[in-house]
């Protein structure tokens, strides 16, 4: 029988996703699977190594048994992550040292500052395009070396790896064959030099890791290795990886310079493509690898808000307001814009263009009148609004994209991205796939295998699902604006 289906696993802060597209990047069969969040102290969040593998080897075995099909029939794998997240395990036996520490994981603060200078985080800056901040792997590597017992020793002998989800992933795909990532994932872990694109040995130095735990590093369409057979029945090539934030900007086929994508997830993250040039923020946004292709880099810049999907999960599992987070548009349908409420969601401190690791959660301007349903608005606003926070960090650039092509769980909310639009007075568009995350792990996969044959090709599968056009007017914009920028400076006391 002839190949037919290419495979994405999406592993994602909460959910590990394995979906089977077609090759003409039609979605065939989807599972997906949550796993538990670990909050050992406050800050602090990690995973189980064993239920992010065993979440994508369930899922993978889902699909492959819904489509009743076997490894034979599968082209290629594409895999896409939460990036960042950190792991370090034992060389000859798999087995992680310690578990998972999750990008939004705050332990490192104080780490972080003990190193601050000006010139440590310009040097970090020039060469990584990051800014010194826990949220990236290099402090998470040194905390597990500095507290798991003789890590720092048996990574010091050779005996660790250290790699993020993807690379994890990788290593127990081929069965401890594989030690290897992509530029993009490289490019998030501030130990990568984004212009030479290679491991950086004056910032390994800075944070005392030894080169010989790191991953080789590939393009993002690349030949990564052969799935064990034990593992999903067969060999199958993996060949695509990218972060999951890269991973969309390449679903939604924003190959031209200037285009935009943003993703609702857990978080939320704006990227800007910025072409061949590896453009400085001067407003504390990133610079990051977008792809990598037959070794050409394409460069982004991106802003990277912590919560918004879980901002919402707090609205249902914290406080209990709504059963789930789809009842939220219809509870907000007939609440004014300028209620006056605003929920300023820093529980993990505020990303960019803040970089506050100290700001903390609020409800601000509550009234009687304020009720459940303008709580609600309040949270789902809160998305707009840190949106129009990097939009603003993005003019301030000279960076101004017209148009957002949007994606995440939060996108199915209309009222949310017709809030979008009107906060950004910017054209947001929803395209027909949302799985674009995965999309863009496939297009890799199919592009290193043949059946997309190039960028521009991938550009004519996309396709707008619907457009959301800003309605309000300038003034009621800076208005609502105006009072957002004031809540945000009330957490940040
Ligand atoms: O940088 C963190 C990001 O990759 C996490 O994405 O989709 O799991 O919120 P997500």
């Amino acid at each position: 029988m002839k190949k037919s289906y290419l495979l994405a696993i999406d592993q994602g802060t909460t959910s590990s996703r394995a979906i089977a597209f077609t090759t003409e990047g039609k979605t065939a069969a989807c599972a997906s699977e949550e796993f538990t969040q670990h909050y050992p102290e406050n800050g602090w969040v990690e995973h189980n190594p064993d239920d992010l593998w065993n979440s994508v080897l369930r899922t993978c075995r889902k699909v492959m048994a819904d489509l009743n099909i076997t490894a034979d029939d599968i082209i290629a794998i594409g895999i896409t992550n939460q990036r960042e997240t950190t792991l370090v395990w034992d060389k000859k036996t798999g087995k992680p040292v310690y578990n998972a520490i999750v990008w939004q994981d705050r332990r490192t603060t104080a780490y972080c500052e003990s190193i601050y200078s000006s010139e440590t985080e310009a040097l970090i800056n020039a060469k990584t395009g990051l800014l010194l901040d826990p949220y990236f792997s290099a402090s998470k590597i040194r905390w597990i070396l500095d507290h798991v017992p003789d890590a720092k020793q048996r990574a010091a002998a050779g005996e660790l790896a250290f790699g993020t989800v993807d690379s994890f992933l990788l290593w127990q795909l081929t069965n401890g064959k594989v030690h290897r990532t992509d530029a993009t994932n490289a490019s998030r872990t501030m130990l990568f030099d984004i212009h030479h694109q290679q491991w950086d040995d004056e910032l390994l130095t800075l944070f005392d890791i030894p080169k010989s735990m790191l991953p080789e590093v590939l393009d993002s369409s690349a030949d990564f290795g052969v799935t064990a057979a034990e593992c999903l029945g067969g060999e199958i090539p993996v060949y695509g990886m990218a972060g999951d934030q890269q991973a969309a900007l390449f679903g939604h086929a924003c190959f031209d310079q200037g285009m935009a994508k943003s993703t609702y997830g857990t978080g939320c993250f704006l990227m800007l493509n910025t072409g061949d040039t590896a453009l400085k923020s001067t407003n504390r946004l990133l610079t990051t690898v977008a792809y990598r292709l037959n070794g050409k880099v394409t460069y982004a810049i991106e802003g990277s808000i912590f919560m918004a999907g879980a901002t919402m999960q707090w609205i249902v599992e914290g406080l209990k307001l709504l059963r789930h987070a789809g009842e939220s548009e219809a509870i907000v349908k007939d609440v004014p814009l300028d209620h006056g409420v605003f929920l300023v969601p820093s529980f993990t401190g505020l990303g960019a263009p803040y970089w506050d690791p100290n700001a903390r959660g609020a409800i601000l301007g509550l009234t009687r009148d304020s009720g459940i349903s303008t709580i609600v608005a309040a949270a789902l606003q809160s998305v707009g609004y840190q949106t129009k926070d990097l939009q603003k960090a993005m003019e301030r650039d000279g960076l101004r994209p017209k148009v957002l092509r949007v994606d995440g769980g939060m996108v199915k909310n209309n009222w949310v991205l017709s809030f979008l639009a009107d906060i950004l007075g910017a054209v947001v568009e929803r395209p027909q796939v949302i799985e674009t995350t995965a999309l863009g792990a496939v297009y890799l996969a199919g592009l290193h295998a043949g059946v997309f044959h190039s960028t521009a090709q991938l550009a004519t599968l996309w396709h707008c699902e619907r457009r959301f056009e800003p309605s309000l007017c300038t003034e009621q914009r800076n208005h609502l604006y105006a009072k957002w920028q004031h809540a945000v400076a009330q957490v940040r006391l």
